[in-house]
């Protein structure tokens, strides 16, 4: 089979990668290597920046999305004896939206699936070759087992943290960045209507705890919890009551609604960066190249980011034959996966427990400082609320 761009990968990157290409007409074909009632139903992210929000409308995607996503002007920001609403509008010009991963990948792939784009699911074997020449081409066997070759003028590696692709860069010239994070996250996904009209990231002395929602009906929380936290350990009883004490903040008569919880598992927290995000003809994208910690809520968004600048450079470069948007590809990227990184290392750092007691003075002092002064709220709605796609 030939095609423009072969892409590894269907999660968000690569799915709207091949809805983006389509609209410049560039031709692709999608390999995943999981089913798509499994890559549909993964638990990920739950918070749209307005850039990513107005891309999709502007792409044909944002039909259910203006129905359903909820609108968040802000944040509330908590720590013992208090809780401050941190709001977007007012600071940084626009609002989030609460609209989950499931969603927006259930979206696209129904577009996929009307416009016809080739997908292949349930794949082996995966393997990229001659990404340093000019005719690329993947190889992998498909649901049925039959041996598949696709080959294109250029390969996407969308394929996450855990695919082939970034292992196929060559180590001349490459640099990476890693810090993992000596905690981690329990996700708990709950029926039951949210506690909050917007998220509560709260500070405690027991640790983080993050209340989000997906829906005003299923509530979503987090728990900063130990790297090698045995998820059987925690009962949904346990659950709720750590959330009421990390949730609590002791002023009102605030009170969180339990309820049965669907979803839980534990989630490791890692910064990583890995530069350049092009070789020869195979671009890296989303979490192939790079993952942050969710605290800032940036990895979803960061991947529509990416796949925003990679589309327009290939339809530049495969359509009209200009290189130049393809050259500066991995640059004007990585600008944007920096400076998230910077927020997101920052926002983990300021929110959870680690150290010792002084440490924790100097992260209750900083929290203070965020509402204290218009430059430092400002500073986090910025971040949080997000630069413009495309720069
Ligand atoms: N062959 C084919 N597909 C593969 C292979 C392989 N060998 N290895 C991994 N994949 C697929 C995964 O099954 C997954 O569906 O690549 C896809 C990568 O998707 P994500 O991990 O969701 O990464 P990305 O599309 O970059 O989205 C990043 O989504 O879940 C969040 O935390 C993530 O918010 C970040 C964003
Ligand atoms: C989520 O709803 O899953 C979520 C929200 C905000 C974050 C991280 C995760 O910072």
């Amino acid at each position: 089979m030939r095609t423009q761009v072969a892409i590894v990968g269907a999660g968000p990157a690569g799915l709207l990668l091949s809805h983006l290409l389509d609209l410049e007409g560039v031709t692709s074909v999608l390999v995943e290597c999981r089913s798509a009632e499994y890559v549909k139903s993964r638990i990920r992210a739950g918070i749209l920046e307005s850039g990513t929000v107005e891309l999709l409308k502007e792409v044909g995607l944002g039909d259910r999305l203006s129905e359903e996503a909820l609108e968040h002007r802000g944040i509330y920001l908590q720590w013992p004896g208090e809780r401050y609403h941190l709001d977007f509008v007012e600071h940084a010009g626009h609002p989030v939206w609460v609209y989950g991963q499931t969603e927006m990948t259930a979206d696209l792939m129904k577009a996929r699936e009307r416009a016809g784009r080739p997908a292949f699911y349930q794949v082996d074997d995966v393997a990229l070759h001659d990404i340093s020449g000019d005719r690329p081409y993947i190889t992998f066997s498909d649901a049925a087992g039959r041996p598949q070759r696709v080959d294109a003028a250029v390969i996407a590696g969308c394929d996450g943290f855990h695919g082939p692709s970034r292992r196929m860069m060559p180590t001349a010239g490459r640099r990476t960045w890693e810090r993992t994070y000596p905690f981690a996250w329990l996700g708990a996904l709950a029926a039951v209507p949210p506690s909050t009209d917007e998220l509560i990231y709260a500070w405690h002395p027991n640790g983080f705890a993050l209340h989000s929602m997906r829906s005003p009906q299923l509530s979503r929380y987090y728990l900063q919890v130990r790297p090698d936290e045995d998820i059987n350990g925690w009962s949904d009883e346990r659950i709720w009551e750590e959330l009421a004490i990390r949730l609590g903040h002791g002023q009102d008569a605030w009170s969180l609604q339990t309820g049965s919880i669907i979803e839980k598992s534990v989630l490791p927290m890692r910064s990583f960066v890995t530069t350049p995000m092009r070789h020869g003809r195979l671009f890296l994208a989303g979490d192939a190249a790079h993952i942050v910690p969710p605290t800032g809520a940036k990895g979803l968004n960061l991947a529509v980011a990416d796949v925003a600048l990679l589309a327009r450079a290939l339809g530049a470069w495969l359509r009209d034959g200009s290189e130049a948007l393809a050259h500066g590809y991995s640059e004007t990227a990585l600008r944007r996966v920096w400076r998230c990184t910077h927020f997101s290392w920052w926002m983990t750092t300021m929110l959870h427990r680690h150290g010792d007691d002084f440490d924790a003075q100097l992260q209750l002092a900083q929290l203070q400082r965020v509402i204290a002064s218009e430059a430092a709220t400002k500073e986090l709605a910025e971040n949080y609320a997000g630069l413009p796609i495309g720069r």
